[in-house]
């Protein structure tokens, strides 16, 4: 306990003096900066080489911060009742007298705002004077890192400092819904799609075609850097072979997601086994066919764009 106060602290030193440090959330790991600091964000472009009109979301304690930053609606509030702190991140009106640094939206007139699950990022939140802008803690077009060791295979001695909170509990990114005008998804993610129907009492529909609003999402994403083949009914000679059911036959180049069947599971180990498979150096990975219900639309959503290499 004494050992994680001082990781605290230490995390708290860093981000004051406007570095960039990993932190851990319950999706994926974070590269988190002030938001409210052009050079903290710029640091964030850089070191993820990330291009600069694609902007960041931002992390906040509660929602009386965010009312410093955006204009609350009441689907917001609804939402924000129901599912914070939590796998989601709403899309805001910035107020006109927002501080968020102009390099985090690239200066447009809304804002991603997200209320990270786990403990020790919102002991952060809680103890910092401003919101965390963080993008996943992955070189661009990469994968999510969901350990400490993920982020250090990243970024080596170029980043400062790793927050150590463990192994993500969800796994993949968060769910994002655009609540600027009439309630549109952007990204499949950690909270299911219906659930938010069910609280907002209206049917969203998801189509992968109307995400243009997000710049990070049409080009190759996820990559593992080897081809993915996806719906495989059986792997062929060269492919690694990721599977969901559990198989009489065992063999060095299953991977299974799950013990259990069980798709959460799945969705948890999912980057980490795409890691794992290109560390043992296959150069091929196949993948079975995945229920595209609840977060199994999420893992296969990001199966399609990593394999568009
Ligand atoms: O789970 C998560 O959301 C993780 C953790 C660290 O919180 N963060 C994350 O950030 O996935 P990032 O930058 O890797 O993905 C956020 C996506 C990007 O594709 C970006 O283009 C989009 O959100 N985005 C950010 N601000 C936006 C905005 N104002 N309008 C529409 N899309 C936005
Ligand atoms: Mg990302």
């Amino acid at each position: 306990m004494k050992n994680k106060l001082s990781n605290i602290k230490k995390s708290l030193n860093l981000l004051n003096q406007n570095e960039c440090i990993a932190i851990p959330t319950e999706t994926v790991y974070g590269l988190g900066a002030n938001a409210y600091s052009n050079i903290a964000s710029k640091k964030i472009f850089n070191l993820k080489k990330r291009n600069k009109r694609n902007p960041l979301i931002v992390h906040y304690y509660n929602l009386k911060m965010v009312n410093n930053d955006c204009i609350i609606n009441k689907n917001f509030i609804k939402l924000y009742k129901a599912l914070s702190p939590g796998p989601v991140t709403f899309i805001l009106k910035l107020k006109k007298r927002s501080r968020i640094s102009k390099y985090v939206t690239n200066n447009k007139k809304n804002l991603g705002v997200r209320f990270p699950l786990h403990k020790l990022t919102r002991k952060l939140l809680k103890n910092l004077k401003y919101p965390l802008a963080a993008p996943s803690a992955n070189i661009s077009s990469k994968i999510s890192p969901v350990c400490k060791s993920d982020v250090k295979e990243e970024f080596g001695k170029k980043i400062k400092y790793i927050l150590d909170g463990g192994k993500c509990k969800i796994g993949l990114e968060s769910t994002i819904i655009d609540l600027t005008g009439k309630p549109k998804i952007l990204r499949l993610g950690g909270v299911d799609i219906d659930k938010i129907n069910s609280i907002l009492g209206i049917k969203i529909s998801y189509s992968k075609f109307n995400t243009g609003k997000v710049p990070g999402r049409s080009k190759l994403h996820y990559s593992p850097g080897i081809p993915i083949r996806l719906n495989a009914l059986h792997p062929k000679l060269d492919e690694a072979f990721i599977l969901i059911k559990k198989r009489n036959k065992s063999s060095k180049k299953f991977f299974y997601l799950s013990k259990k069947n069980n798709l959460r599971e799945a969705a948890k180990n999912l980057y980490a086994t795409l890691r794992m498979i290109k560390r043992k150096n296959f150069k091929k990975i196949a993948v079975e066919r995945i229920k595209n219900k609840g977060i199994g639309a999420a893992i296969n959503d990001r199966l399609i764009r990593a394999s568009k290499n």
